[in-house]
């Protein structure tokens, strides 16, 4: 079909000239001049094309006058300045077809504020709400920034497993995937009896590529992945899904202070990219959603993030008047109200977090010399807490021999892991960002449902 996206027509300006627009009515107001005006949506800008429908158009009194929100109708006419506030152009139809009509009894979004928890019920149709459209471009253009940053770095994108047989993290918040009859489960004394299964072995689905990243970081030196991670732990908060998309780079030859360097170029590339490439998106999450939104971006690309220990963090917390939920002594992991508390109260500014205790992090993590904590990093904003979490990693064969046996699990299970630490092992790090994580903290978003189109969590797969 020969048609104009409606951020192409804006853009032009081109008075005078032809455009053929199709998209979906937000609204039609009719004039006591005896024409429409029809707000029209296409989904390709947040704003829409004000289309002016005269009284002359053959299916005036049949159609046009009878389109309501929701409706989907091809506009052919000529761009015209705006009289009118609120736009400096229109199109004047001369000719309206309509493909679909959106009855207002039953069409769910009328041109009203809904309740975010109301659009969750409806997500095949918020797309179509201004909010919704402007999650899915700013989604849209990050991942590009995501993309184009680590290729302007020489970086190769590997994809990794979604299916796989190692834990990557120990833990045991994975979804199992099987092919077995769950109403006639094979026994084999008494257990599930995998051999039977799809792949002969218990399978997961991937909570992290990262150990796979580690691999090709070890082969070809600076690697990412940006897929989709699954974890089935039942925490029903505002930051948490059960699939969510990360961003794992992977360095080799590379400790934790060029991990935490990449982290945050990456972290002020995207943020400098989003305020360029998605203003009018912007605009409109500063308007509605959070009036600090584009201050908050914009100092972030010239702010210097906070840079400290877990074991300084913890002295911070014990002396702060604050009272908090859940309370703080070295040893124990850090809450996200702990760690909004450093960024929102303390620094006023990103925290970049390195050495925790051992016993709270992944066995993964190098040890450092004190033999209590390890090369870990977190990087924490405002409003968010943790956006990425990282590490450089154990690249000493017995130390990573017994952090895995230490860790309760199976050394066997990890020999190609291990083998790593036996042939041209090299010290390498890297980190995973949480892209739902990052749109929320861009957007202002309160809900970490809203930011990503179909939100798994407990108890919810709908669409
Ligand atoms: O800190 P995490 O668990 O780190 C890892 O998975 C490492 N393997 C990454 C690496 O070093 N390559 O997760 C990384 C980030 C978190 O900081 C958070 O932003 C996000 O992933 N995240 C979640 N986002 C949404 N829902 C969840 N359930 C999340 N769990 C972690
Ligand atoms: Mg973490």
């Amino acid at each position: 079909m020969n048609r104009t996206r409606i951020s192409e027509v804006l853009k032009s300006e081109a008075i005078g000239s032809i455009f053929t627009v199709m998209g979906w009515v937000r609204t039609r107001r009719d004039s006591k001049g005896g024409f429409s005006f029809i707000e029209l949506n296409d989904g390709s800008c947040i704003r829409g094309l004000q289309v002016i429908a005269e009284s002359s158009l053959s299916n005036y009194q049949d159609e046009v006058k009878r389109l309501q929100t929701g409706c989907s109708i091809k506009v052919t006419g000529a761009l015209s300045p705006s009289p009118g506030k609120g736009q400096s152009v229109e199109l004047k139809a001369a000719e309206i077809k309509v493909f679909g009509w959106a009855d207002p009894e039953q069409y769910p979004l009328q041109k009203k504020r809904h309740s975010f928890e109301f659009l969750r019920t409806i997500a095949h149709l918020r797309p179509r709400t201004n909010t919704f459209g402007a999650v899915a471009r700013i989604r849209n253009s990050v991942s590009l920034a995501i993309h184009t940053f680590f290729q302007e770095k020489g970086f190769i994108y590997l994809h990794t497993p979604v299916i796989t047989g190692s834990d990557c993290e120990g833990a045991g918040e994975t979804f199992r995937v099987t092919s077995l009859d769950l109403d006639a489960v094979p026994l084999k004394g008494g257990m599930t009896d995998f051999s039977q299964d799809f792949f002969g072995v218990p399978a997961n689905l991937t909570v992290s590529g990262q150990l796979e990243a580690e691999i090709y970081a070890l082969a070809m030196g600076d690697v990412y992945t940006f897929g989709p991670t699954f974890r089935a732990e039942n925490s029903n908060t505002s930051r948490h899904l059960a699939e969510f998309w990360m961003v794992e780079p992977e360095m080799a030859f590379c400790d934790l202070m060029g991990n935490k360097d990449l982290a945050i170029d990456l972290l002020k590339f995207i943020f400098s990219w989003v305020l360029k490439k998605c203003p009018e998106d912007m605009e409109f999450f500063n308007r509605f959603i959070d009036k600090t939104a584009i201050e908050t971006l914009e100092n972030l690309v010239v702010q210097d993030f906070e840079y400290l220990t877990y074991t300084e963090a913890v002295k911070v917390l014990e002396k702060a008047k604050e009272k908090f939920e859940f309370p703080v002594a070295w040893g124990t992991d850090l809450q996200s109200e702990h760690e909004r508390y450093l960024c929102e109260k303390v620094f006023k500014r990103p925290v970049v977090l390195v050495d925790y205790p051992k016993e709270i992090k992944a066995f993964y993590m190098k040890l450092n010399e004190d033999g209590k904590t390890v090369r870990a990093m977190d990087v924490l904003v405002p409003k968010i807490g943790e956006v990425i979490g990282g590490s450089q990693r154990e690249d000493d064969y017995d130390t990573l021999y017994e952090r895995i046996e230490e860790a309760g699990l199976d050394p066997d299970a990890y020999w190609w892991y291990l083998d790593l630490r036996r042939f041209g092992t090299a010290p390498h790090a890297g980190f995973g960002l949480g892209f739902e994580r990052l749109i929320q903290f861009i957007t202002g978003l309160a809900n970490i449902r809203d930011v990503i189109p179909f939100p798994r969590t407990p108890g919810n797969v709908s669409f």
